[in-house]
């Protein structure tokens, strides 16, 4: 099992703050945000690792990060010239991953779940993880039947599809690099997770998952803020404003 992080993109709903550095790079409670995926896909044993970041501050998550062999992994970077979309990832790791399955997770998402089980006992097809929200528009959103068996995905949808988001941790055997080469663009200029997502549904091939524990995308300034938050109460700290 390989692993991917993307940290690419702009952060533009994170200004000024993304005006000096990655929104990946930015402190969530104790240390940069990117911490957090990667040490959700060490924990599940991944030690082949590929970070995928935008052109602006690559020396800055070198710097952080290093060789990897500090983490007992080995990291290689690449860049994604243009925020082109999610699914670009797999076209950009394409020699990465080689024969091999691949996990990605997003770079600016924060689990607590421990996936260490799901993804070591993987073999093949596309797996990923869903959590309830209350604010699923901003998200990919699937829809469940009555015995949770996965019947639709859709990209943040305009009519109401359901609650459940799909979460920022993905896993697919190597057919994925293909599947994203044959995407086109949406109307919003990318390459969609969601299409990716859709074709192994359309082949029964598409396990979801709930995810039991918090998930946070930390893309905004209220879920920034909400991502400290957390932390720091994993942490033990008891914060209280006064
Ligand atoms: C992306 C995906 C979406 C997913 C979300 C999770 O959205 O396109 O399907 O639910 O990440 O964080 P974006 O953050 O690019 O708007």
């Amino acid at each position: 099992m390989k692993g991917i992080i993307l940290a690419g993109g702009e952060g533009t709903r994170l200004r000024p703050l993304t005006t000096v550095t990655s929104k990946q790079l930015l402190a969530v409670y104790n240390k940069p945000m990117i911490m957090y995926p990667l040490e959700t896909l060490l924990k599940a044993g991944i030690k082949d690792i590929l970070i995928i970041v935008a052109p602006d501050h690559p020396g800055d998550f070198l710097h952080l990060l290093g060789s990897g062999r500090e983490f007992g992994a080995k990291f290689t970077y690449e860049i994604q010239d243009k925020p082109e979309g999610l699914a670009q990832a797999f076209i950009i790791a394409a020699d990465f991953i080689d024969d091999d399955n691949v996990t990605m997770i997003l770079g600016d998402n924060i689990f607590e779940d421990d996936f260490s089980d799901v993804i070591k006992s993987f073999k093949s097809g596309g797996h990923v993880f869903a959590k309830e929200v209350p604010d699923p528009e901003r998200f990919g959103v699937v829809k469940f039947d009555e015995q949770m068996k996965a019947t639709k995905i859709e990209e943040k949808p305009k009519v109401y599809l359901s609650n459940y988001a799909v979460t920022g941790l993905y896993i697919y055997d190597k057919r994925v690099v293909e599947i994203a080469k044959n995407l086109k663009p949406s109307a919003r200029g990318e390459l969609e997770i969601t299409g990716i997502h859709n074709w192994y549904l359309e082949h029964g091939e598409l396990s979801v998952d709930v995810v039991k524990g918090e998930w946070i995308d930390a893309g905004t300034f209220d879920s920034l803020l909400k991502a400290s938050l957390l932390a720091a109460r994993r942490s033990g700290t008891n914060l209280a404003l006064n």
